[in-house]
């Protein structure tokens, strides 16, 4: 069964190809993306309406690169799959539009996929996939949540956050330092150069008992301590401060990790979305649990952001594990929330 993936919620354009044939895991053959950074640098974060014209215009091209890449054409792919959800609706629309399109043309089933379920499963498309059940925390710049993973299709939340995602809060404390878009590894990259010990922010809700995460009052602290700074803060202070947001959102996102891998008593830990490619985040995991026996799972650093291979995967993995009934109506929806 060849999996034909596209992803389009926000500002990259996926598009790959899976294979599913056989009991084993699902292997990619070829994919493709498009990033929009760079269009979208100048306003300082992303434009949807822009956003959506750029899928448009790359997502045929990025298509006809797949099918030459993998060495097949249209007619060998049995199922088109394409993120339903969440995203921005125009955005959405343009992978939907193409994907139900095109099965309609081929006569194929189509199959709108969760795009955190791509997240979720794409450790899957590393040399090493980890095995079932697992804790998985999620960070994006959307979302950030701790999810019991028992197989395919079988997520529990375990806690989630009541305001800012953890990418937010790099992304909007790295527009307070002055930083260009996209927020997180730059401000990732100016911290390597300061001190995470300078500056005293708050760690919300570490010790709240529960698996929930609140970032907003840590961009509220950045804010102030930018203020007090003075309208010109030097290369130094503005280092120290990204060294001492970074080490906030990890330690929280550390600690919480660990408590719901003690409470749930599972021995392997799978992160991913965007903020999942952030160096400290993974150096502290990685040490942390080695001393616990516990084995952590990262999906390669060029798919820990938005990509079509995720995408093809889940649809190859949820259609393996038999939960998930194709379509072939053809009329589709988008879930933007
Ligand atoms: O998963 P993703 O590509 O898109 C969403 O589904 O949201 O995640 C994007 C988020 C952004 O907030 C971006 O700033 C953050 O991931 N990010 C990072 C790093 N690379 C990407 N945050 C911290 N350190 C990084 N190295
Ligand atoms: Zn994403």
């Amino acid at each position: 069964m060849i999996v034909l993936g596209f992803e389009s919620s926000c500002d990259e354009t996926g598009v790959a190809l899976v294979d599913s044939s056989g009991a084993g895991v699902p292997r990619l053959l070829s994919h493709a993306l498009h990033s929009q950074i760079a269009m979208h640098q100048a306003y300082g974060g992303v434009v949807p309406e822009l956003a959506s014209r750029d899928h448009i215009r790359r997502v045929l091209p990025l298509t006809e690169q797949v099918l030459a890449d993998a060495g097949r054409t249209l007619k060998d792919v049995d199922v088109v799959a394409f993120t339903r959800g969440p995203g921005l609706a125009g955005a959405l629309l343009v992978g939907a539009g193409v994907a139900c399109s095109l099965a309609a043309a081929l006569g194929k089933p189509v199959m709108g996929v969760h795009h955190l379920e791509g997240h979720l499963l794409s450790p899957f498309l590393s040399q090493d996939p980890p095995e079932f059940a697992f804790v998985a925390l999620l960070v994006s710049g959307g979302h950030t949540q701790l999810m019991q993973v028992d197989r395919v299709g079988s997520y529990e939340v375990l806690g989630e956050t009541i305001d800012d995602a953890a990418g937010e809060a790099f992304d909007k404390s790295a527009k307070l330092l002055g930083l260009p878009y996209p927020g997180g590894p730059a401000l990732a990259k100016l911290a390597a150069q300061g001190n995470p010990l300078a500056f005293k922010l708050p760690r919300p809700l570490l010790h709240s008992g529960d698996l929930d995460f609140s970032f907003s009052g840590l961009k509220t602290a950045v804010l102030t301590q930018s203020k007090k700074l003075g309208a010109v803060i030097s290369e130094k202070d503005k280092a120290d401060l990204a060294a001492s947001t970074q080490a906030a959102i990890v330690e929280v996102l550390l600690k919480k990790s660990l408590k719901a891998l003690e409470q749930t008593g599972l021995k392997r830990l799978v992160v991913a979305g965007g903020v999942g490619a952030n160096t400290l985040l993974r150096e502290q995991l990685n040490a942390a649990c080695s001393k616990r026996g516990i084995r952590v799972h990262y999906p390669e650093l060029h798919l820990c952001t938005d990509n079509g291979a995720m995408i093809a995967m889940a649809a190859a993995m949820r259609l393996q594990a038999g939960v998930e009934m194709v379509n072939t109506a053809y009329s589709f929806d988008v879930m933007p929330r």
